[in-house]
């Protein structure tokens, strides 16, 4: 059986075992109870045996037993009990009482059944003056247990009644500690829950305890997290949105003003013109669609084996006419298959924007190079120009969206390298930039590799 309150779950830690330290106590109290009882039925049993014996005397050379009232009534206590009892001399002859009660064994007392009764019997011998061979004589008295057993429960029952008082009195307490204690984490629920309350702001609950303060304090650091990432999305949104309106507006610009023109030729340049805003703009589109999908969480991820040397060289073949156009000299140097784990469009991606930005930032008849390498188990691939590289103060921020180096005069939309940090992060790697061996920029792309 589960139980799912926190309340009943403690209740039950406190108050069952407490309840069985109750029960074995009681049961070492109804041992004690009849110890007692025991003691002081013997105590009466010895004092009605004395009071017997010493009214034993020599009358006129007989031996004379008259058993006085006083010795048998101080078993009177109201519980019915019957009394026995006899008097013999030292050689059995009986002088008063029942002659087959049967004697204890002495000194202690004894149980025995009488007459369809327990008895508790108590045999006593004292001297008498004078009596001769007859002397001592033996006095046996027995109590049938009535009185006795009502004296266990009596005392039994107090101790009974004492211990369930104590187990419930505890359980009382519990709920009351508890509901005191959870008394925080029912205001912090409140607190989360409020409808006034602005979603992420923070919560704050007077007088929670040293167990409770880590939870509202996790809590707290965990909102604070999400408004961040809300407040990083927002502005992205509204970057993006903004990155957009301009070229969108540019290309409604060339699109009214290719309409008015009449000359042919005039008219096909405005329409060339506003073919290569839509393509910046599609580019645009493009990138934000990757950046978004390399974002972790935004798809499933995927842990394919990739050869990188392979995407590279795939990559390269594609950018081959834009590197011919520009007069650069675009060259792979590889040694082999170089294998990582990761998503294979997306590190393709990452590849073609290297070297894209390679081949636009660097000047014509400049040289590209993509090497493939791999070393202290990382597959390491470094894209090497001859450009004007990258000074040692924006190399931070060039990583952050949108963010393009102020004289930059190609176009762009400061979202590549973003996009190339955040796929590399994603297999587990980095990025670094470093100066070329004369001028330029090297950027090295470091991923684990792959096992063999
Ligand atoms: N190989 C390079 N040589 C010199 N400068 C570079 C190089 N690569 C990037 N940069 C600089 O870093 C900036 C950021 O590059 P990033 O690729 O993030 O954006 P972008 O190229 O401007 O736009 P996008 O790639 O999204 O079209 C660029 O504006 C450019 O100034
Ligand atoms: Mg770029």
């Amino acid at each position: 059986m589960r139980i799912d309150s926190l309340r009943l779950q403690l209740l039950a830690w406190v108050v069952l075992p407490l309840a069985g330290l109750a029960a074995i106590n009681l049961w070492t109290s109804h041992g004690s109870a009849q110890a007692t009882a025991d003691l002081v039925t013997d105590r009466m049993l010895l004092g009605s045996a004395r009071t017997i014996a010493e009214q034993v005397a020599m009358v006129d050379g007989v031996l004379d037993a008259t058993v006085p009232p006083a010795a048998l009534e101080m078993f009177d206590t109201g519980d019915r009990d019957s009394v026995y009892y006899h008097v013999k001399t030292a050689g059995g002859r009986l002088l008063t009482g029942y002659p087959d009660l049967p004697e204890a064994s002495r000194p202690s007392s004894t149980e025995a059944a009488y007459r369809d009764h327990w008895l508790r019997l108590l045999t006593l011998s004292h001297a008498v003056v004078g009596a001769g061979n007859e002397s001592p004589i033996i006095v046996t008295v027995g109590v049938t247990l009535a009185g006795h057993d009502a004296m266990v429960r009596r005392l039994w029952f107090g101790a009974f009644a004492q211990q369930l008082a104590l187990v419930v009195i505890a359980g009382l307490f519990v709920l009351l500690g508890l509901s005191r204690g959870l008394a925080p984490l029912i205001r912090l629920r409140d607190a989360v829950r409020s409808p006034g309350r602005n979603d992420l702001d923070p919560v704050e609950v007077a007088g929670a305890q040293s167990e409770i303060r880590p939870l509202i304090d996790a809590l707290n650091a965990y909102m604070e997290r999400v408004r961040a990432q809300m407040a990083a999305q927002r502005r992205f949104i509204a970057n993006a949105a903004h990155q957009l309106r301009t070229p969108l507006a540019l290309l409604s610009t060339q699109a009214s003003y290719a309409l008015r023109e009449s000359v042919p030729d005039a008219r096909q340049e405005a329409l060339v013109a506003l073919q290569a805003s839509s393509g910046r703009l599609a580019r645009l589109a493009e990138q934000l669609l990757t950046l978004s999908r390399a974002e972790p969480g935004s798809r499933r991820p995927r842990a394919d084996r990739i050869d990188l040397t392979e995407a590279a060289r795939h990559v390269l073949e594609t950018q081959a006419p834009t590197a011919v156009s520009r007069d650069i000299d675009l060259g792979l140097e590889e040694t082999g298959p170089v294998s990582v784990i990761g998503d294979g469009t997306m590190l393709r991606e990452m590849i073609v924007n290297l070297v894209d930005n390679a081949l636009r930032y660097t000047p014509a008849g400049g040289s590209v190079t993509v090497k493939l390498a791999a070393s202290d188990g990382n597959a390491v691939l470094t894209v090497t120009d001859d450009g004007p590289g990258i000074p040692e103060e924006e190399r931070d921020h060039v990583f952050e969206r949108f963010y393009r180096i102020a004289d930059t005069t190609e176009e762009g939309s400061g979202l590549g390298l973003a996009i190339v940090r955040e796929v590399a992060e994603n297999a587990g790697g980095r990025v670094t930039l470093e100066n070329g061996a004369a001028a330029g920029l090297v950027v090295e792309v470091r991923l684990p590799l792959a096992d063999r």
